[in-house]
Protein backbone atom coordinates (compact mmCIF):
# COMPACT_ATOMS: atom_id res chain seq x y z
CA UNK A 1 0.00 0.00 0.00
CA UNK A 2 2.62 2.63 1.18
CA UNK A 3 4.82 2.43 -2.01
CA UNK A 4 2.17 2.27 -4.47
CA UNK A 5 2.59 4.58 -7.60
CA UNK A 6 -0.17 6.54 -9.50
CA UNK A 7 -1.63 4.65 -12.87
CA UNK A 8 -1.13 8.28 -14.30
CA UNK A 9 2.42 8.30 -13.88
CA UNK A 10 5.06 10.46 -11.49
CA UNK A 11 7.27 13.42 -11.29
CA UNK A 12 10.37 12.80 -12.59
CA UNK A 13 12.09 14.44 -9.48
CA UNK A 14 11.33 16.74 -6.28
CA UNK A 15 12.25 19.56 -8.30
CA UNK A 16 9.83 18.95 -10.89
CA UNK A 17 7.42 18.38 -8.38
CA UNK A 18 7.70 22.18 -6.75
CA UNK A 19 7.91 23.80 -9.95
CA UNK A 20 4.35 22.16 -11.01
CA UNK A 21 2.54 22.61 -8.07
CA UNK A 22 4.13 26.21 -8.25
CA UNK A 23 2.73 26.56 -11.53
CA UNK A 24 -0.36 25.59 -10.58
CA UNK A 25 -0.04 28.39 -7.39
CA UNK A 26 1.48 30.78 -9.27
CA UNK A 27 -1.49 31.97 -12.32
CA UNK A 28 -3.90 34.74 -12.37
CA UNK A 29 -4.44 35.08 -8.80
CA UNK A 30 -1.01 36.30 -8.46
CA UNK A 31 -1.15 39.06 -11.05
CA UNK A 32 -4.52 40.00 -12.09
CA UNK A 33 -6.42 39.22 -8.83
CA UNK A 34 -4.00 40.10 -5.83
CA UNK A 35 -3.28 43.61 -6.76
CA UNK A 36 -6.84 44.50 -7.74
CA UNK A 37 -8.04 43.40 -4.04
CA UNK A 38 -5.27 44.81 -2.45
CA UNK A 39 -6.50 47.65 -4.12
CA UNK A 40 -9.90 47.63 -3.22
CA UNK A 41 -9.17 46.45 0.33
CA UNK A 42 -7.39 49.48 1.12
CA UNK A 43 -3.59 47.70 0.94
CA UNK A 44 -1.41 47.00 3.47
CA UNK A 45 -3.91 45.71 6.12
CA UNK A 46 -5.24 43.38 3.77
CA UNK A 47 -1.84 42.05 2.80
CA UNK A 48 -0.80 41.78 6.26
CA UNK A 49 -3.57 39.35 6.83
CA UNK A 50 -3.59 37.46 3.69
CA UNK A 51 -0.03 36.71 5.06
CA UNK A 52 -1.53 35.39 8.25
CA UNK A 53 -3.47 32.93 5.98
CA UNK A 54 -1.01 31.74 3.95
CA UNK A 55 1.25 31.23 7.24
CA UNK A 56 -1.46 29.87 9.29
CA UNK A 57 -4.01 28.46 7.42
CA UNK A 58 -2.63 27.76 3.52
CA UNK A 59 0.78 26.20 4.01
CA UNK A 60 -0.77 23.32 6.84
CA UNK A 61 -3.80 22.41 4.58
CA UNK A 62 -1.35 22.48 1.63
CA UNK A 63 0.46 20.09 3.63
CA UNK A 64 -2.27 17.81 3.91
CA UNK A 65 -3.68 18.06 0.48
CA UNK A 66 -0.61 16.63 -0.29
CA UNK A 67 -0.60 14.35 2.22
CA UNK A 68 -4.03 12.58 1.73
CA UNK A 69 -2.92 12.79 -2.45
CA UNK A 70 0.67 11.28 -1.79
CA UNK A 71 -0.79 8.33 0.53
CA UNK A 72 -4.01 7.93 -1.89
CA UNK A 73 -1.88 8.08 -5.38
CA UNK A 74 -5.31 8.41 -6.81
CA UNK A 75 -7.67 11.38 -8.10
CA UNK A 76 -8.59 13.61 -5.32
CA UNK A 77 -12.30 11.99 -5.19
CA UNK A 78 -10.62 8.06 -4.81
CA UNK A 79 -7.94 9.40 -2.88
CA UNK A 80 -10.39 10.94 -0.30
CA UNK A 81 -12.11 7.79 0.11
CA UNK A 82 -8.85 5.18 -0.32
CA UNK A 83 -7.27 7.01 2.94
CA UNK A 84 -10.88 7.30 4.74
CA UNK A 85 -10.88 3.26 4.41
CA UNK A 86 -7.50 3.18 5.44
CA UNK A 87 -8.24 4.62 8.55
CA UNK A 88 -11.42 2.72 9.34
CA UNK A 89 -13.83 5.34 7.92
CA UNK A 90 -16.92 5.95 5.71
CA UNK A 91 -16.22 6.50 1.94
CA UNK A 92 -18.45 9.43 1.71
CA UNK A 93 -15.51 11.69 2.54
CA UNK A 94 -15.04 11.58 -1.28
CA UNK A 95 -17.48 13.88 -1.55
CA UNK A 96 -15.07 16.47 -0.12
CA UNK A 97 -13.58 15.75 -3.84
CA UNK A 98 -16.79 16.20 -5.93
CA UNK A 99 -16.90 19.52 -4.11
CA UNK A 100 -13.58 20.56 -5.01
CA UNK A 101 -14.04 18.85 -8.60
CA UNK A 102 -17.34 21.36 -8.75
CA UNK A 103 -15.24 24.26 -7.73
CA UNK A 104 -12.87 23.90 -10.39
CA UNK A 105 -15.21 23.61 -13.11
CA UNK A 106 -16.30 26.93 -11.45
CA UNK A 107 -13.24 28.81 -11.33
CA UNK A 108 -12.12 27.72 -14.77
CA UNK A 109 -15.38 28.94 -15.97
CA UNK A 110 -14.22 32.62 -15.13
CA UNK A 111 -10.60 32.13 -15.12
CA UNK A 112 -10.56 31.11 -19.21
CA UNK A 113 -11.98 34.32 -19.51
CA UNK A 114 -9.55 36.44 -18.04
CA UNK A 115 -7.03 34.19 -19.24
CA UNK A 116 -8.89 34.59 -23.15
CA UNK A 117 -8.05 38.67 -22.25
CA UNK A 118 -4.62 38.20 -21.47
CA UNK A 119 -4.03 36.30 -24.87
CA UNK A 120 -5.97 39.32 -26.76
CA UNK A 121 -3.30 40.86 -25.07
CA UNK A 122 -0.55 39.03 -26.20
CA UNK A 123 -1.85 39.90 -29.76
CA UNK A 124 -2.08 43.52 -29.02
CA UNK A 125 0.70 44.37 -27.96
CA UNK A 126 2.77 42.13 -30.62
CA UNK A 127 0.62 43.79 -33.30
CA UNK A 128 0.93 47.74 -31.48
CA UNK A 129 -2.38 48.61 -30.85
CA UNK A 130 -1.36 49.95 -27.64
CA UNK A 131 1.69 52.28 -29.16
CA UNK A 132 0.99 55.69 -27.89
CA UNK A 133 -2.11 55.78 -25.71
CA UNK A 134 -2.94 57.24 -22.46
CA UNK A 135 -4.93 55.97 -19.41
CA UNK A 136 -8.11 56.87 -21.19
CA UNK A 137 -7.37 55.40 -24.30
CA UNK A 138 -6.31 51.81 -22.45
CA UNK A 139 -9.87 52.37 -20.46
CA UNK A 140 -11.56 52.16 -23.89
CA UNK A 141 -9.83 49.07 -25.77
CA UNK A 142 -10.50 47.23 -22.45
CA UNK A 143 -13.61 48.53 -22.24
CA UNK A 144 -14.32 47.35 -25.94
CA UNK A 145 -13.16 44.63 -25.35
CA UNK A 146 -15.78 43.38 -22.45
CA UNK A 147 -18.40 44.38 -24.97
CA UNK A 148 -17.64 42.52 -27.77
CA UNK A 149 -18.90 38.95 -26.90
CA UNK A 150 -16.99 37.50 -29.96
CA UNK A 151 -13.82 38.52 -29.65
CA UNK A 152 -14.07 37.25 -25.93
CA UNK A 153 -15.28 33.91 -27.59
CA UNK A 154 -12.31 33.26 -29.52
CA UNK A 155 -9.82 33.63 -26.91
CA UNK A 156 -11.61 31.83 -24.18
CA UNK A 157 -11.89 28.94 -26.88
CA UNK A 158 -8.43 28.95 -27.83
CA UNK A 159 -7.22 29.23 -23.91
CA UNK A 160 -9.61 26.39 -23.51
CA UNK A 161 -7.99 24.40 -26.42
CA UNK A 162 -4.64 25.07 -25.05
CA UNK A 163 -5.38 23.69 -21.76
CA UNK A 164 -6.97 20.57 -23.42
CA UNK A 165 -3.94 19.60 -25.49
CA UNK A 166 -1.78 19.03 -22.27
CA UNK A 167 -4.58 17.81 -20.27
CA UNK A 168 -4.64 15.26 -23.37
CA UNK A 169 -0.97 14.67 -22.94
CA UNK A 170 -0.99 12.96 -19.91
CA UNK A 171 1.49 13.54 -16.62
CA UNK A 172 4.28 12.68 -17.66
CA UNK A 173 4.12 14.14 -21.70
CA UNK A 174 1.74 16.93 -20.93
CA UNK A 175 2.08 18.66 -17.40
CA UNK A 176 5.44 17.54 -16.83
CA UNK A 177 6.71 18.62 -20.47
CA UNK A 178 4.86 21.69 -20.08
CA UNK A 179 6.18 22.99 -16.60
CA UNK A 180 10.07 22.10 -17.82
CA UNK A 181 9.38 24.71 -20.98
CA UNK A 182 7.03 27.29 -19.20
CA UNK A 183 8.02 27.32 -15.52
CA UNK A 184 11.86 28.56 -16.31
CA UNK A 185 10.32 31.62 -18.95
CA UNK A 186 7.91 32.47 -16.11
CA UNK A 187 10.90 33.24 -13.57
CA UNK A 188 13.01 34.71 -16.38
CA UNK A 189 10.42 36.66 -17.29
CA UNK A 190 9.17 38.02 -13.71
CA UNK A 191 12.87 39.11 -13.13
CA UNK A 192 12.93 41.23 -16.00
CA UNK A 193 9.66 42.37 -14.45
CA UNK A 194 11.26 43.44 -11.06
CA UNK A 195 14.22 45.00 -12.13
CA UNK A 196 11.64 47.46 -14.33
CA UNK A 197 9.50 48.23 -11.62
CA UNK A 198 12.34 49.03 -9.31
CA UNK A 199 13.41 51.66 -11.79
CA UNK A 200 9.64 53.25 -11.96
CA UNK A 201 10.55 55.98 -10.35
CA UNK A 202 7.01 54.89 -7.97
CA UNK A 203 8.49 52.10 -6.60
CA UNK A 204 8.43 53.74 -3.43
CA UNK A 205 4.96 54.39 -3.36
CA UNK A 206 3.57 51.21 -4.08
CA UNK A 207 5.95 50.14 -1.39
CA UNK A 208 4.08 51.95 1.39
CA UNK A 209 0.70 51.09 -0.13
CA UNK A 210 1.50 47.36 0.52
CA UNK A 211 3.41 47.32 3.28
CA UNK A 212 1.98 49.99 5.51
CA UNK A 213 -0.05 47.84 7.67
CA UNK A 214 -3.34 50.64 8.61
CA UNK A 215 -4.90 47.99 10.57
CA UNK A 216 -8.18 50.31 11.04
CA UNK A 217 -8.96 49.86 7.75
CA UNK A 218 -10.17 46.22 7.97
CA UNK A 219 -13.50 44.97 7.51
CA UNK A 220 -15.27 41.72 8.02
CA UNK A 221 -15.51 41.74 4.03
CA UNK A 222 -11.34 42.42 3.94
CA UNK A 223 -10.87 39.47 6.07
CA UNK A 224 -12.94 37.09 4.59
CA UNK A 225 -11.21 38.22 0.84
CA UNK A 226 -7.83 37.63 2.18
CA UNK A 227 -8.64 34.15 3.43
CA UNK A 228 -10.35 33.53 0.25
CA UNK A 229 -7.40 34.88 -1.50
CA UNK A 230 -5.32 32.45 0.00
CA UNK A 231 -6.80 29.31 -1.07
CA UNK A 232 -7.27 30.12 -4.49
CA UNK A 233 -3.63 31.99 -4.70
CA UNK A 234 -2.29 28.36 -3.22
CA UNK A 235 -4.31 26.29 -5.34
CA UNK A 236 -6.36 24.80 -2.22
CA UNK A 237 -9.89 23.43 -1.37
CA UNK A 238 -10.28 22.42 -4.61
CA UNK A 239 -8.00 18.81 -4.65
CA UNK A 240 -5.51 20.65 -7.53
CA UNK A 241 -2.95 20.16 -4.88
CA UNK A 242 -4.00 16.91 -4.02
CA UNK A 243 -3.39 15.73 -7.57
CA UNK A 244 -0.27 17.01 -7.67
CA UNK A 245 0.85 15.38 -4.59
CA UNK A 246 -0.26 11.61 -6.35
CA UNK A 247 2.26 12.14 -8.41
CA UNK A 248 4.91 12.93 -6.10
CA UNK A 249 7.98 10.28 -5.60
CA UNK A 250 7.67 8.74 -1.81
CA UNK A 251 10.73 9.87 -0.17
CA UNK A 252 10.47 13.46 -1.39
CA UNK A 253 9.72 15.59 2.03
CA UNK A 254 6.17 17.32 2.19
CA UNK A 255 7.37 20.43 5.08
CA UNK A 256 10.18 21.71 3.20
CA UNK A 257 8.66 21.32 -0.31
CA UNK A 258 5.24 23.16 0.37
CA UNK A 259 7.01 25.93 2.20
CA UNK A 260 8.95 26.27 -1.07
CA UNK A 261 5.88 26.44 -2.94
CA UNK A 262 4.30 28.71 -0.53
CA UNK A 263 6.80 31.36 -0.54
CA UNK A 264 7.54 31.43 -4.21
CA UNK A 265 3.96 32.04 -4.49
CA UNK A 266 3.47 34.87 -2.00
CA UNK A 267 7.07 36.49 -3.69
CA UNK A 268 5.53 36.49 -7.33
CA UNK A 269 2.40 37.98 -5.64
CA UNK A 270 4.14 40.92 -4.06
CA UNK A 271 6.43 41.83 -7.38
CA UNK A 272 2.99 41.57 -9.64
CA UNK A 273 1.71 44.17 -6.80
CA UNK A 274 5.10 46.06 -6.95
CA UNK A 275 5.17 46.47 -10.27
CA UNK A 276 1.68 47.35 -10.81
CA UNK A 277 1.20 50.24 -8.18
CA UNK A 278 4.15 52.14 -8.74
CA UNK A 279 2.52 52.49 -12.04
CA UNK A 280 -0.70 53.09 -11.09
CA UNK A 281 0.79 56.13 -8.54
CA UNK A 282 3.05 57.17 -11.58
CA UNK A 283 -0.21 58.02 -14.04
CA UNK A 284 -2.64 59.20 -11.09
CA UNK A 285 -4.53 56.33 -11.54
CA UNK A 286 -7.25 54.79 -8.77
CA UNK A 287 -5.66 51.54 -7.07
CA UNK A 288 -9.40 50.31 -6.14
CA UNK A 289 -10.18 50.58 -10.38
CA UNK A 290 -11.35 46.53 -9.71
CA UNK A 291 -11.13 43.76 -12.60
CA UNK A 292 -10.07 45.96 -14.83
CA UNK A 293 -6.83 47.11 -12.79
CA UNK A 294 -3.94 44.91 -14.40
CA UNK A 295 -5.25 45.65 -18.15
CA UNK A 296 -5.91 49.12 -17.87
CA UNK A 297 -2.58 50.64 -15.92
CA UNK A 298 0.14 48.03 -17.49
CA UNK A 299 -0.43 49.30 -21.10
CA UNK A 300 -0.74 53.28 -20.84
CA UNK A 301 2.55 52.59 -18.79
CA UNK A 302 4.26 50.42 -21.52
CA UNK A 303 3.11 52.93 -24.27
CA UNK A 304 5.42 54.99 -22.64
CA UNK A 305 8.68 53.61 -22.15
CA UNK A 306 11.39 52.79 -24.37
CA UNK A 307 11.00 49.69 -25.61
CA UNK A 308 7.60 49.50 -24.07
CA UNK A 309 5.94 46.95 -26.77
CA UNK A 310 8.33 44.44 -26.57
CA UNK A 311 8.29 44.70 -22.86
CA UNK A 312 4.45 44.81 -22.78
CA UNK A 313 4.46 41.86 -24.88
CA UNK A 314 6.70 39.60 -22.85
CA UNK A 315 4.88 40.40 -19.82
CA UNK A 316 1.43 39.72 -21.36
CA UNK A 317 3.31 36.09 -22.42
CA UNK A 318 4.24 35.64 -19.06
CA UNK A 319 0.89 35.83 -17.42
CA UNK A 320 -0.59 33.71 -19.61
CA UNK A 321 1.81 31.03 -19.26
CA UNK A 322 1.17 31.66 -15.65
CA UNK A 323 -2.65 31.43 -16.03
CA UNK A 324 -1.88 28.48 -18.42
CA UNK A 325 -0.21 25.83 -16.09
CA UNK A 326 -2.80 26.73 -13.11
CA UNK A 327 -5.41 26.14 -15.74
CA UNK A 328 -3.68 22.82 -16.17
CA UNK A 329 -4.23 21.86 -12.47
CA UNK A 330 -7.71 22.48 -12.28
CA UNK A 331 -8.70 21.08 -14.82
CA UNK A 332 -6.13 17.36 -13.79
CA UNK A 333 -8.05 16.52 -10.91
CA UNK A 334 -11.50 15.78 -13.10
CA UNK A 335 -9.24 14.33 -15.72
CA UNK A 336 -7.53 11.50 -13.12
CA UNK A 337 -11.01 10.70 -12.29
CA UNK A 338 -12.47 10.06 -15.63
CA UNK A 339 -9.65 7.87 -16.16
CA UNK A 340 -9.47 5.95 -13.36
CA UNK A 341 -13.17 5.85 -12.65
CA UNK A 342 -15.33 5.48 -16.28
CA UNK A 343 -11.80 4.15 -18.49
CA UNK A 344 -12.09 7.28 -20.19
CA UNK A 345 -8.58 7.70 -22.63
CA UNK A 346 -6.99 11.03 -21.61
CA UNK A 347 -8.22 12.39 -24.81
CA UNK A 348 -11.62 11.71 -24.26
CA UNK A 349 -11.20 12.83 -20.56
CA UNK A 350 -9.91 16.41 -21.51
CA UNK A 351 -12.69 16.76 -24.61
CA UNK A 352 -15.13 15.55 -22.05
CA UNK A 353 -13.90 18.25 -19.27
CA UNK A 354 -13.26 20.74 -22.04
CA UNK A 355 -16.93 20.80 -24.08
CA UNK A 356 -18.68 21.30 -20.11
CA UNK A 357 -15.94 24.54 -18.61
CA UNK A 358 -15.74 25.82 -22.41
CA UNK A 359 -19.99 26.07 -21.97
CA UNK A 360 -19.25 27.58 -18.29
CA UNK A 361 -17.22 29.76 -19.42
CA UNK A 362 -19.44 31.20 -22.45
CA UNK A 363 -21.96 31.84 -19.28
CA UNK A 364 -19.48 33.99 -17.23
CA UNK A 365 -18.36 35.48 -20.62
CA UNK A 366 -21.87 37.13 -21.15
CA UNK A 367 -21.90 39.03 -18.03
CA UNK A 368 -19.94 41.55 -19.58
CA UNK A 369 -21.94 42.56 -22.66
CA UNK A 370 -25.25 40.57 -23.46
CA UNK A 371 -26.33 39.24 -19.93
CA UNK A 372 -25.22 41.84 -18.08
CA UNK A 373 -28.05 42.53 -16.15
CA UNK A 374 -28.44 38.64 -14.50
CA UNK A 375 -27.65 39.36 -11.50
CA UNK A 376 -27.08 36.28 -8.35
CA UNK A 377 -27.64 37.99 -5.30
CA UNK A 378 -26.61 41.43 -6.53
CA UNK A 379 -23.82 39.73 -8.89
CA UNK A 380 -23.39 39.27 -12.38
CA UNK A 381 -22.62 35.45 -13.26
CA UNK A 382 -18.64 36.07 -13.27
CA UNK A 383 -18.46 38.11 -10.20
CA UNK A 384 -20.46 35.29 -8.83
CA UNK A 385 -18.39 32.47 -9.82
CA UNK A 386 -15.48 33.93 -8.36
CA UNK A 387 -17.10 34.80 -4.97
CA UNK A 388 -18.48 31.47 -4.65
CA UNK A 389 -15.76 29.64 -5.55
CA UNK A 390 -12.72 31.81 -3.61
CA UNK A 391 -14.83 32.83 -1.00
CA UNK A 392 -17.34 30.16 0.06
CA UNK A 393 -15.82 26.53 -1.53
CA UNK A 394 -12.61 27.07 -1.06
CA UNK A 395 -12.09 27.55 2.31
CA UNK A 396 -14.92 25.05 2.87
CA UNK A 397 -13.10 22.12 1.23
CA UNK A 398 -9.94 23.48 2.92
CA UNK A 399 -11.96 23.37 6.51
CA UNK A 400 -13.17 19.92 5.51
CA UNK A 401 -9.93 18.54 4.64
CA UNK A 402 -8.39 20.22 7.81
CA UNK A 403 -10.79 18.13 9.94
CA UNK A 404 -10.34 14.98 8.06
CA UNK A 405 -6.38 14.91 8.01
CA UNK A 406 -6.12 16.47 11.73
CA UNK A 407 -9.11 14.23 13.25
CA UNK A 408 -9.89 11.06 11.21
CA UNK A 409 -7.02 10.02 9.54
CA UNK A 410 -4.83 7.98 12.23
CA UNK A 411 -1.58 9.27 13.27
CA UNK A 412 0.44 6.82 12.18
CA UNK A 413 -1.06 7.74 8.88
CA UNK A 414 -0.16 11.66 8.96
CA UNK A 415 3.51 11.36 10.99
CA UNK A 416 4.60 8.23 8.30
CA UNK A 417 3.51 10.72 5.28
CA UNK A 418 5.02 13.53 6.46
CA UNK A 419 8.28 11.86 7.78
CA UNK A 420 9.27 15.22 9.91
CA UNK A 421 12.81 14.78 11.11
CA UNK A 422 12.05 17.07 14.22
CA UNK A 423 8.89 15.55 16.25
CA UNK A 424 8.34 19.06 17.93
CA UNK A 425 7.76 20.44 14.40
CA UNK A 426 5.17 17.31 13.70
CA UNK A 427 3.24 18.41 16.78
CA UNK A 428 2.97 21.92 15.80
CA UNK A 429 1.64 20.83 12.46
CA UNK A 430 -1.03 18.65 13.94
CA UNK A 431 -1.80 21.53 16.54
CA UNK A 432 -2.76 23.76 13.52
CA UNK A 433 -4.34 21.52 11.16
CA UNK A 434 -6.85 19.92 14.08
CA UNK A 435 -7.29 23.62 15.76
CA UNK A 436 -6.21 26.76 14.13
CA UNK A 437 -6.73 26.28 11.07
CA UNK A 438 -10.22 25.08 10.98
CA UNK A 439 -10.70 27.77 13.55
CA UNK A 440 -9.75 30.78 12.11
CA UNK A 441 -11.95 29.68 8.60
CA UNK A 442 -14.97 28.74 10.92
CA UNK A 443 -14.26 32.17 13.11
CA UNK A 444 -14.22 34.36 9.59
CA UNK A 445 -17.18 32.88 8.32
CA UNK A 446 -18.86 33.71 11.49
CA UNK A 447 -18.01 36.95 10.99
CA UNK A 448 -18.95 37.72 7.75
CA UNK A 449 -22.14 36.59 8.45
CA UNK A 450 -22.64 38.29 11.86
CA UNK A 451 -21.73 41.91 9.77
CA UNK A 452 -23.90 40.55 7.23
CA UNK A 453 -26.63 40.06 9.65
CA UNK A 454 -25.72 43.19 11.44
CA UNK A 455 -25.94 45.31 8.70
N1 LIG B 1 -3.77 29.34 -7.90
C1 LIG B 1 -4.23 29.80 -9.14
C2 LIG B 1 -3.96 31.29 -9.27
O1 LIG B 1 -3.53 31.92 -8.34
C3 LIG B 1 -5.70 29.54 -9.36
C4 LIG B 1 -6.14 28.17 -9.01
C5 LIG B 1 -7.06 27.99 -7.99
C6 LIG B 1 -5.60 27.06 -9.64
C7 LIG B 1 -7.46 26.72 -7.61
C8 LIG B 1 -5.98 25.79 -9.26
C9 LIG B 1 -6.89 25.62 -8.26
O2 LIG B 1 -4.19 31.88 -10.28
Amino acid sequence: MQNKQSIHGAWANRWIFILAATGSAVGLGNIWKFPYIAGENGGGAFVLVYLFCILLVGVPIMMAEVLVGRRGRQSPINSMRETAYEAGHHGRWAGVGWLGALAGFFIFSFYSVVAGWVLYYIAGMGSGLFIDIGSEQAGQIFNGLLADPQTLLIWHTLFVVLVMMVIAGGVNKGLERATRILMPLLFVLLFVLLIYSMNSGYFGAGWDFLFSFDTSALSGEAVLEALGHAFFTLSLGMGSIMAYGSYMGKKDSIGGTVLTIAALDTVVALIAGLAIFPIVFANQLDPAEGAGLMFVTLPVAFSQMAGGQVFGFLFFLMVGFAAWTSAISLMEPGAAWLVETLGLSRVRASILLGVIVWALGVLALGSFNLTSDLLVFGMTVFEFLDFLTANVMLPLGGFLVALFVGWYLTREMTEDELSLRSSFVYQLWRFVIRFVSPAAVAVIFALKIYEKLAA
